[in-house]
């Protein structure tokens, strides 16, 4: 009789063991799944639901209108290299030095009213438009305001 207890009450034991066991990689698997979910998840919230922090444009002050002269007034803004020119309608314009081909910084020829690239001969007339050579589109212009005398660049056209 006790021996037949103790067989039983073994059996009785590794049954509780392996139910444990059985739990235990039942959580195990749980848990995993869940992190993979989770992993697998996150980008698509992140991208259903993105953080938008667009750009924060500030105002500066370039110069006076009076100031302008043919050579123009060069300028930096949100790091981007620029030029304000005053056309010869009269009216100004601000454009980003960056080349648009592969982002040499132009120089503006006040003679020759142009923009020139130094890198691949890249030429662009008073507008930002391609004259000729390589770049494949304007020069990216700044949005400016004149008022009470002064010129302010206010942004970055794209
Ligand atoms: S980088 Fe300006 S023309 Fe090539």
């Amino acid at each position: 009789m006790s021996d037949q207890t103790t067989i039983e009450e073994k059996q009785k034991e590794e049954s509780r063991a392996q139910i444990t066991r059985r739990r235990f990689l039942t959580t195990l698997f749980a848990a995993a799944s869940a992190i993979g979910l989770g992993a697998f998840l996150a980008p698509l919230v992140r991208f259903a639901y993105p953080v938008v922090t667009g750009p924060v444009f500030e105002r500066l002050r370039l110069a006076s209108v009076e100031d302008i002269t043919p050579e123009g007034v060069r300028f930096e803004y949100q790091e981007v290299p620029g030029m304000l020119i005053q056309k010869q309608d009269g009216s100004f314009a601000a454009f980003s030095l960056v080349c648009t081909h592969l982002g040499c910084i132009v120089r503006w020829d006040a003679i020759d009213r142009e923009f020139k690239c130094p890198c691949h001969a890249g030429f662009f007339d008073e507008d930002g438009e391609v004259i000729s050579g390589p770049p494949p589109r304007p020069l990216n212009r700044f949005t400016i305001a004149v008022e009470n005398g002064g010129i302010f660049v206010e942004g970055i056209e794209s």
